[in-house]
């Protein structure tokens, strides 16, 4: 049998319901827990992405969306052609908590003879330059949840 609340007979809603509006509920209501995952809806479709701390002294919490595609690449048979917009849209949600690949590029490499002041950036550099692609055209948005 199906579980019911009611008041003087009146039906008002199922458990399920109860269930369901509580949750939505608690969502609403603890902020931290409801965009834990943040997701936005662009012109493209719905963006998935991420709540972090950055080490900086300008920002406190920020949500981070990662990859988003911003152009449609030139590769393939395209290549040296100019790229087209907008990108295709898509029906799931965007997964945008990682970088997408950079452009191929040259990575310098240092050693003893180079300046320290040049080196630390090229070193710093080095973890984001591992993906590189043709198919590169990502953008990575920011959005400050309060300056400090
Ligand atoms: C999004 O991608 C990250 C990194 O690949 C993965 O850990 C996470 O489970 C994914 N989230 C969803 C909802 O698919």
């Amino acid at each position: 049998m199906k579980s019911q609340i009611q008041t003087h007979g009146v039906q008002l809603a199922s458990a399920k319901d109860v269930f369901l509006i509580a949750f939505i509920l608690l969502q609403l209501l603890d902020d931290s827990f409801a965009t834990e995952a943040p997701i936005v809806t662009i012109s493209t479709g719905l963006v998935l992405g991420k709540r972090v701390s950055l080490r900086n002294d300008f920002l406190e919490q920020v949500d981070q969306y990662l990859g988003i595609p911003y152009a449609v690449p030139p590769i393939g048979d395209k290549r040296f052609r100019g790229t087209t917009y907008p990108v295709a849209s898509w029906d799931d949600i965007l997964n945008a908590t990682t970088f997408g690949p950079v452009c191929p590029q040259a990575i310098l490499d240092v050693d003893a003879a180079t300046p320290r002041w040049i080196q630390k950036p090229i070193e710093d550099s080095k973890p984001f330059l591992e993906k590189m692609d043709e198919d590169c055209l990502y953008i990575n948005v920011y959005v400050p949840l309060r300056s400090k």
